[in-house]
C-alpha cells in the first residue's frame, strides 16, 4: 500500500477540497481518503509520499493532443507523447487522427492502440470522420468504434460539407459517442494561424478572422440542436465562440467547449515576439477573447481545458511564419500556463481549472478516470501551486516548439501517478 499524507486534496466531481491523506491499495485503485496517516502506523505502507503544502489531484485528463503516430514519428512519437504527458501532470490523453496515413481505417486504428496498451500512462485514441480528412466521405464509424476508438475528429481540418456534417452528427449520436471538430470555415480564411487583426497587418499577412471561428460553431451547433449528438467544439479562441455556446447551452442544445492553455494566456502579441512558434490554428487572439475564455470557463460555458499538444521539427517551426506549420507543444507547460494566467490573477479557482482538467472531459469521454474517489484507479497529480520555475528549452517531448520557453511561471508538477504507480518526479 502506499500513502500520500497531508496534501490539500482537490477533487471537484466530489466536491473535495481539504487537508487529507489517500492510501493507494496494490493494485492501484484508491483504498481510502480522509484522516488516516496519524491513525495508521508507518510500516503498513511501502511508500509513503509527505505532501505537505502541495495539491493532490486526480491525474490530469486531455482530450486533445498530437502524438503523430503513425507516420509522422520524426516530430514525436506514442512513447515521448506519454512521457510529456506524465511530467505535466496528466494519466489520460486522447490523440488526434491526423496522422501519415490518417486513423480512418480499423487496420490503422487496431495497430495504434496495441501499441497504446503498453505505456505508463492511458493513452486514448481518435479516429477520422472523414476518410483521408478529405470531408468527402464518411469513415465506417461503428467498425472504428469497435476497433476501440474513443471519439471521432478531422482535426486540423474544418468540415465544409453541411450535409455531410449532418450524417456524422446522426452517427455519432446512434453511436453516443463524441465528435470534436476544429472550426475554421476556409472560405473566410485569408491565412492561417494568425489573428487577422493588428498583427497580421504588422506581419503583412492575411489572417484568421475570428468569424471564421464563430460562424462554422454556430452552424455545427445549431445543426445538431435537433440532433443531440455530443459536439465538442475544439480549442475555442474567439470571445463570441464562448457567447455562440452559452446561448446554445441555455437554448438545450448539447454541445461542450475546449480551451487551450495558450489561449487562456497569450494573445496576438505573442506572434510578434516569438514569429512561427506561436502561430497555432485557431491563432491566439486578443485580450479582449483571453478574457472572455477564462469568463467561459468561470461560468462553466466552456466545459474543458485541452491542451492541443501539437510537435513539429526545430527545422519546421524555423522556416518563415508564411510557411511553418501551425501548432505548439503543451502538455509540459500547461498547469504552470494556467495557474500564472487565470488563478494567480484571481479570475479562477483551483477547483475550477481541475474540474476542466479532470471530470470535465473524463465525463464526456465516459472514462473510470478523473477523480478520486474510493475504488477509483489511482490516476494522481501532485503538484506545488507555488512553486516559480523557468520553462526550460529541452522537454520530455521530442519536439521543443514552444514559444513560453524562458518564461517564468507558477505551479510545477512534482508527481505524477498512474494506476498506483509512481511515472513522473520532479527533479529540479
Ligand atoms: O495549430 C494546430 N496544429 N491546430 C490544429 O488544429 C492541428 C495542429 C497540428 O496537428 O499540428
Ligand atoms: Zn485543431
Amino acid at each position: 500500500m502506499k500513502l500520500i499524507k497531508h496534501g490539500r486534496v482537490i477533487d471537484p466531481a466530489n466536491n473535495i477540497d481539504e487537508i487529507a491523506d489517500i492510501v493507494i491499495d496494490d493494485n492501484g485503485y484508491i483504498k481510502e481518503i480522509g484522516n488516516i496517516a496519524e491513525s495508521s502506523t508507518e510500516t503498513e505502507y511501502d511508500y509513503i509520499y509527505d505532501a505537505t503544502g502541495k495539491v493532490v489531484a486526480p491525474g490530469f485528463v486531455d482530450v486533445h493532443v498530437h502524438f503523430r503516430d503513425p507516420g509522422l514519428t520524426y516530430k514525436e512519437d506514442i512513447t515521448t507523447g506519454a512521457s510529456a504527458a506524465a511530467a505535466g501532470g496528466y494519466t489520460t490523453v486522447i490523440c488526434m487522427a491526423n496522422t501519415k496515413p490518417p486513423v480512418d481505417s480499423a487496420e490503422t486504428l487496431k495497430e495504434l492502440v496495441s501499441r497504446e496498451k503498453q505505456l505508463p500512462v492511458h493513452v486514448l485514441q481518435t479516429a477520422n470522420v472523414t476518410m483521408g480528412m478529405q470531408g468527402k466521405e464518411l469513415t465506417d464509424m461503428k467498425s472504428l468504434l469497435t476497433a476501440g476508438a474513443v471519439g471521432f475528429t478531422d482535426d486540423g481540418v474544418p468540415i465544409s460539407d453541411e450535409r455531410l456534417m449532418v450524417n456524422a452528427l446522426k452517427t455519432c449520436k446512434k453511436l453516443d459517442v463524441p465528435i470534436s471538430l476544429h472550426e475554421e470555415d476556409p472560405a473566410l480564411m485569408q491565412s492561417a494561424g494568425v489573428n487577422k487583426g493588428a498583427v497580421s497587418e504588422a506581419l503583412n499577412l492575411g489572417g484568421a478572422p475570428d468569424e471564421a471561428e464563430y460562424v462554422l460553431a454556430a452552424r455545427d451547433i445549431m445543426l445538431n440542436r435537433k440532433i443531440g449528438a455530443k459536439l465538442d467544439i475544439q480549442h475555442i479562441s474567439s470571445g463570441v465562440t464562448v457567447d455562440v455556446l452559452r446561448a446554445a447551452k441555455k437554448m438545450g442544445i448539447r454541445v461542450y467547449g475546449e480551451v487551450t492553455p495558450q489561449h487562456l494566456a497569450s494573445t496576438e502579441d505573442l506572434v510578434l515576439s516569438k514569429g512561427s512558434l506561436a502561430r497555432v490554428n485557431p491563432p491566439l487572439r486578443t485580450e479582449e477573447d483571453r478574457k472572455a475564455l477564462i469568463r467561459g470557463l468561470a461560468d462553466g460555458t466552456i466545459d474543458m481545458i485541452a491542451t492541443d499538444h501539437a510537435p513539429h521539427s526545430a527545422e519546421e517551426k524555423a522556416k518563415p511564419i508564411s510557411e511553418a506549420p501551425s501548432g505548439m507543444i503543451g502538455l509540459e507547460t500547461a498547469l504552470g500556463l494556467i495557474i500564472t494566467h487565470t488563478v494567480r490573477t484571481g479570475d479562477l479557482t483551483l477547483s475550477q481549472i481541475i474540474k476542466a482538467l479532470t471530470v470535465n472531459p473524463a465525463q464526456l469521454y465516459k472514462l473510470n478516470a478523473g477523480t478520486l474517489s474510493i475504488g477509483a484507479p489511482a490516476d494522481i497529480v501532485i503538484f506545488d501551486a507555488e512553486e516559480q520555475w523557468t520553462v526550460p528549452d529541452h522537454f520530455h517531448s521530442k519536439a521543443t516548439n514552444s514559444p513560453f520557453i524562458g518564461m517564468s511561471l507558477y505551479g510545477k508538477v512534482k508527481t505524477t501517478i498512474c494506476s498506483g504507480r509512481t511515472v513522473y518526479q520532479d527533479e529540479g
